[in-house]
């Protein structure tokens, strides 16, 4: 879709518009030109789709990592996943948001500049947006391009003076973010880097991994940064279960389109009637795992390789991790974060945490607010 604006990805390739509209011109001008010298990120195209699903087709369990969902197909499938009843995260999340929006923009001042991490179709930031004081600008990062460019098609008609740089790519390999230099030096008043990280999205890496990102993020926003991140904290099997295998379907789908994906661009030949999706809990490590499961035996070619599969073995291919309040303090305190706020749904099942990195951490941070059930 057309909408005028400048979209960064990993291949450095400025895709500038050629019929730019009135409105979409007044944006487009608005835009901090930026044309990274030399590729900050390692590239992530379909050579690393390629080589990950060799790697963990290899693998005694079969694994691929979980970004791979997320083509457009997966993407708005997954748009619909946040939909459906029984998956919860999202609707308690906006409901979190909508309550403690104001506050959050208190916390960040005016003039702020906002990084959205796997922003997806961008209807939390909205909230966000709405709340803060004249927000400069808007960096969404989200490794759909397609997808990426029709979510944030109408957000300069709707904010009007915020600017809006998407960049595609796997936000967890940044290591450094260009524009906000650019924007810093830009502004003579620059606001807080206010980095948001909804959806659970930190549960869809392993502890270590969550660490280590939390650790990027604190050297890339800065010591004044303020990170916002939804996490799911609902240990009870009875309510994640279904959260993860909806009733209509539509989470089977997401997961088995990854093997249409696969038989699209790696030529492979999977029989898709052959697998199923399930969803387990596992008590131990407290994560719900998302495996494709093959009801017999299949030889299975891909680039001219061949992979055998047992009947009932399965490719895993995500885990979602559940934290406890003191287990995701613990895990933000491992990456250089401290809580300035912290929200927790009605049911208490959800938790927006507001983190500060802990050299600027201020001492009554950790004060749990329960909303009342009335506030929601
Ligand atoms: N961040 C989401 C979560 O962990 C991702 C997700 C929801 C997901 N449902 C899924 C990933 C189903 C794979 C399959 O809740």
């Amino acid at each position: 879709m057309d909408n005028g604006l400048v979209l960064r990805s990993f291949t450095a390739q400025r895709r500038a518009v050629p019929r730019l509209g009135a409105r979409a011109a007044a944006a487009a001008a608005r835009l901090v030109p930026f044309a990274p010298a030399r590729e900050p990120w390692p590239r992530s195209g379909a050579a690393s789709f390629e080589s990950d699903v060799l790697a963990g087709l290899a693998q005694p369990q079969k694994a691929i990592p979980s970004t791979w969902l997320y083509d457009h197909r997966g993407s708005e499938l997954f748009e619909q996943i946040t939909r459906v009843h029984e998956y919860y995260p999202t609707r308690n999340e906006l409901q979190i948001l909508r309550s403690c929006a104001r506050e959050i923009s208190d916390a960040a001042g005016p003039r702020a500049v906002v990084i959205e991490l796997g922003s997806g179709s961008s209807r939390k930031t909205r909230l966000l947006l709405d709340a803060l004081d004249t927000p400069q600008a808007y960096l969404p990062i989200d490794i759909s391009e397609q997808f990426l460019r029709e979510s944030v098609a109408e957000l300069p008609s709707l904010y009007a003076g915020l600017r809006v740089l998407p960049i595609v790519g796997d936000f967890a390999r940044i290591e450094t973010l260009p524009e906000l230099a650019v924007l810093r030096a830009a502004d003579s008043d620059p606001g807080r880097r206010v980095v948001f990280f909804p959806g659970s999205t930190i549960g869809n890496f392993t502890p270590d991994a969550a660490v280590a990102l939390l650790r990027r993020i604190r050297r890339w926003a800065g010591p004044d940064a303020l990170l916002i991140v939804g996490a799911d904290s609902t240990q009870d099997p009875a309510a994640l279960i279904p959260a993860y295998d909806d009733r209509e379907g539509v989470t089977a789908e997401f997961n088995l389109n990854l093997l249409v994906r696969i038989n699209r661009e790696l030529m492979a030949d999977f029989d898709l009637d052959a697998f199923r999706h399930e969803a387990r809990f596992d008590a131990q490590h407290r994560r719900v795992e998302m495996h494709l499961v093959i009801s017999r035996a299949q030889q299975v070619s891909m680039l001219g390789r061949s992979f055998h599969f047992r009947a009932g073995e399965s490719i895993h291919t995500e885990n979602s991790y559940k934290y406890s309040l003191p287990a995701f303090q613990q895990l933000a305190a491992r990456g250089g974060w401290a809580h300035a706020q912290r929200w927790i749904d009605a049911q208490a099942r959800f938790v927006v945490h507001v983190l500060e990195p802990i050299a600027g951490a201020r001492a009554c941070a950790t004060d749990v607010r329960l909303m009342a059930r009335d506030a929601l």
